[in-house]
């Protein structure tokens, strides 16, 4: 499909655009991964308690057993507290943003090296042996997100942790996976919600031209995790990814904002419902993080990140409506010059912008 194909109604955009915009913002002083100096590439969310940072809060002085509570008992809550002291148009969440386990895309990544993936092989849906077409967890990649399971039990079972009220997954294959290892059988908390994620179009990864981008239809989808809700208006064909345009940083920056915006402020409890669990991938986390005005943190494979996020409408602001048109990128249509670190085809050939697979 031609990016001109795409209408605002297909990306959701014209079908809920609000009457107000949302102003939202990292509230720091909570998390590590809030704070400067700390390196997001050695960072281990298990080794210190999902970063929480040991301190007091203003809404402790109200606690009568402050001593006998931990600190993410307290934390939570303090942000029931925030809300509380707040007028109707402000919210404050906690977002969980989970970044799926190493998929087969990763790993053959790594295999080719970034250029010859890009310039040629990540347009492929696989190498004969490996399938990277809306691609699965790998071993590795299962055992990354029991990581984050047995993590999530632990701070259960040892600081009480209030699970995640909502929980929300990409319909892509490896989050999905993701999400299910991280959170089927877990001994929850009595009163706690569900798991029963709803999986939401605009929480997918960067659209690119990389197959891995591309998800399957609806039904392939229902029958992998037949209990899970779907999103009212998902299509049952991919209709955003098409192998020829991809989005550029602004574009998915525009749909992360209108993600974001259908999971604050959408129903009459929600102050009530603070902690949100996303299941996402690194270019989408990498967006979200760039629309609450968060650092650069860059998540390892099945890594989570708590950001503490406020938001508050802005009545009268008109949304922007404007939609930032995607790009292409060229490529190879064989398998590139390897001895480069730049997408640099075999005989001298000439990039292309030309979809490589066309047939799903
Ligand atoms: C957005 O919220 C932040 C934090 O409360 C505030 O500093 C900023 O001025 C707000 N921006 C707008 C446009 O209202
Ligand atoms: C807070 O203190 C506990 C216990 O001393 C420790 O295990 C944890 O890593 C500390 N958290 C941070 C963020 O430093
Ligand atoms: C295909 O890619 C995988 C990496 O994902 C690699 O392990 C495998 O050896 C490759 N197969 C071929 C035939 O090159
Ligand atoms: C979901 O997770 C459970 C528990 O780890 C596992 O037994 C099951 O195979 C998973 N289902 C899928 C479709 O991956």
């Amino acid at each position: 499909m031609k990016l001109s194909a795409i209408s605002p109604a297909l990306l959701g955009l014209a079908a809920s655009v609000h009457a107000y915009t949302v102003n939202y913002t990292t509230v720091t002083g909570y998390f590590l991964q809030d704070e400067t100096a700390t390196d997001a590439s050695t960072f281990d969310y298990t080794a210190v308690n999902f970063g929480l940072l040991n301190r007091t809060y203003p809404a402790d002085k109200k606690l009568k057993n402050a001593e006998s509570l931990t600190q993410w008992e307290r934390f939570y809550n303090q942000v029931q507290e925030l809300n509380d002291e707040s007028h109707g148009d402000v919210e404050y969440k906690v977002l969980f943003l989970g970044r799926h386990g190493e998929g087969w895309h990763n790993a053959a990544q790594t295999y080719y090296g970034t250029p010859a993936w890009n310039c040629y092989w990540a347009e492929l849906k696989g190498n004969g042996t490996a399938t990277w077409y809306d691609a699965e967890l790998t071993e590795n990649g299962v055992d990354q997100a029991l990581v984050a399971h047995n993590f999530w039990q632990k701070e259960i079972d040892e600081q009480r942790i209030h699970t995640p009220d909502n929980y929300f997954v990409s319909p892509l294959a490896r989050t999905l996976q993701t999400a299910n290892y991280t959170f089927t059988d877990l001994k929850f908390p009595k009163g706690s919600a569900e798991f029963k994620p709803l999986i939401k179009e605009l929480f997918r990864e960067s659209i690119s031209i990389h197959t891995c981008d591309h998800r399957h239809d609806r039904a392939y989808i229902h029958e992998m995790f037949p209990t899970w809700p779907i999103e009212a208006g998902f299509t049952e064909q991919d209709e955003l990814w098409n192998g020829v345009t991809g989005e550029t940083n602004d574009a998915q920056d525009q749909r992360s904002t209108k993600a974001l915006d259908e999971v604050f402020f959408t129903s009459a409890s929600v102050k009530k419902d603070t902690f949100v669990s996303v299941t996402s991938h690194s270019g989408e986390i990498s967006s979200i993080l760039r629309v609450v005005g968060h650092r650069t943190f860059s998540l390892n494979t099945g890594a989570v990140i708590p950001v503490l996020v406020r938001a508050e409408k802005l009545v009268h602001e008109k949304p922007d409506t404007t939609t930032s048109t995607w790009t292409v990128s060229a490529h190879c249509t064989s398998p590139p010059v390897t001895s480069v670190a730049a997408c640099v085809c075999q005989s001298s050939a000439a990039p292309v912008t030309t979809a490589l697979v066309t047939s799903f």
